[in-house]
């Protein structure tokens, strides 16, 4: 059999790697804190899933979806608004994605041709590089460095570089480095894009899991960005239901079009009932929103403070479900310090070196556990001895 050299491009990887030796730690009946993968573990609102309960239950939605229903499309217009202060035109600016993974191939394959060249940050979130991988674009690897507050240095491009670039992926509040961009950043940003003629993808995931009574925003509120991009958002993390997969590709009419277009030719809709509690999220009682921002924010004190009272130094993030930890000194690679943390403390973190070639020297660690088993966690760690 032969397969494609884009198949063979993408690997498991280090989750794998880590993900058996979980197992194998679980099948001797040891116990392992997983703090890796960012899969949230708090539960959906009541009206949720109501709606989705709802509309399961009703026959007639059991028929191929094939595009977005006029009201969630009017839903997240008005989200939007009231959110972002963003307008939306429903019927040309907006299109649902099963979840925002999906949507960064998809966007890949709309705008870019073999060999062509895509911007992304280092380290980044692995689909901003896998993504435009399987279009067969090329990759030019814009570093989030400590010394620039983790945000991308757009000086920093050469202008070859910019000027053969068509697409370029940047994302705040940042998953691994929880940087978020200040107002500058996104003004120098739809310049740059416009100056070179590059389409921007803002990831948005995180808008609403910024902490210390601060609020996030939209890439799109910044004058001129429609013009030169799109952003994504995701319901995963804000509402808790990352299984049910929905996410939004909004902004640029020309780059939204291409992409219904391909996904028209791809799937046949979202499920019915999983567009109803789209719009049961989006619309209803915001209060969970707040809820789960809350408890986030809570574990991150927990964990951040526990760790520095143990001699492991890490800042508290300011956004996201992360808190991105340098390594301690007497460690090279992101790799060993981790594999150390799961053999001997049976606690799971993720690399930095798995997020590229700008991660390695820290570990991200993932507030996706109740409080008690962040304690325990901490805990393990001090009892392992790794720090000493
Ligand atoms: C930065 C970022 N973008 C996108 C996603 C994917 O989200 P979704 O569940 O909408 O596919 C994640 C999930 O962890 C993420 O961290």
């Amino acid at each position: 059999m032969k397969f494609s050299k884009r198949i063979d491009q993408l690997n498991e990887g280090i989750f794998a790697k880590l993900l058996e030796i979980k197992r194998e730690k679980l099948a001797r009946g040891e116990q392992v804190i997983d703090l890796s993968v960012g899969s949230p573990n708090i539960a959906p609102a009541r009206h949720i899933l109501d709606a989705l309960c709802a509309a399961a239950a009703d026959e007639r939605n059991y028929t191929y979806a094939i595009s977005d229903l006029p009201e969630l499309l009017e839903a997240v217009s008005k989200w939007y608004k009231n959110r972002y202060g963003v307008d939306l035109d429903p019927k040309t600016e907006i299109c649902s994605l099963m979840g925002s993974q999906e949507g960064f191939p998809l966007i890949s394959m709309t705008v870019v041709d073999e060999g062509d060249l895509v911007l992304i940050p280092d380290p980044c979130y692995p689909i901003f590089a896998d993504g435009p991988r399987m279009a067969g674009a090329k990759l030019y690897y814009m570093p989030q460095k400590r010394e620039n507050g983790y945000i991308v240095n757009l000086k920093d491009i050469p202008e070859d570089i910019a000027r053969l670039a068509k697409l370029m992926i940047v994302s705040y509040p940042n998953n691994p480095t929880t940087a978020v961009a200040p107002d500058e950043f996104y003004h120098e940003l739809i310049a740059f894009a416009k100056e070179y003629d590059i389409i921007v993808l803002h990831d948005n995931a995180y808008s609403d899991l910024v902490f210390d009574n601060k609020r996030g925003g939209s890439f799109l509120a910044y004058p001129g960005a429609k013009d030169v991009g799109v952003e994504f958002n995701s319901l995963s993390k804000t509402y808790g239901i990352a299984g049910a997969r929905i996410g939004f590709c909004v902004g640029n009419k020309e780059v939204v079009s291409r992409l219904k277009m391909l996904k028209s030719n791809l799937d046949y809709g979202m499920f019915i009932p999983i567009q109803k509690a789209a719009i049961a999220a989006i619309t209803g009682d915001q209060s969970c929103v707040s809820r789960t921002r809350e408890a986030y924010e809570i574990r991150r004190n927990i964990l951040c403070d526990g760790f520095n009272s143990i001699g492991w130094h890490m800042k508290k993030p300011e956004a996201t479900m992360f808190v991105w930890a340098p390594i301690p000194p007497k460690y090279e690679k992101s790799i060993d310090f981790a594999m150390d943390m799961l053999n001997r403390a049976g606690v799971m973190v993720t690399p930095g070196s798995a997020f590229g070639p700008s991660g390695e020297g820290h570990v991200r660690i993932a507030l996706v556990q109740d409080i008690e088993d962040i304690k325990k966690a901490i805990e393990a760690v001090k009892r392992s001895g790794i720090l000493d």
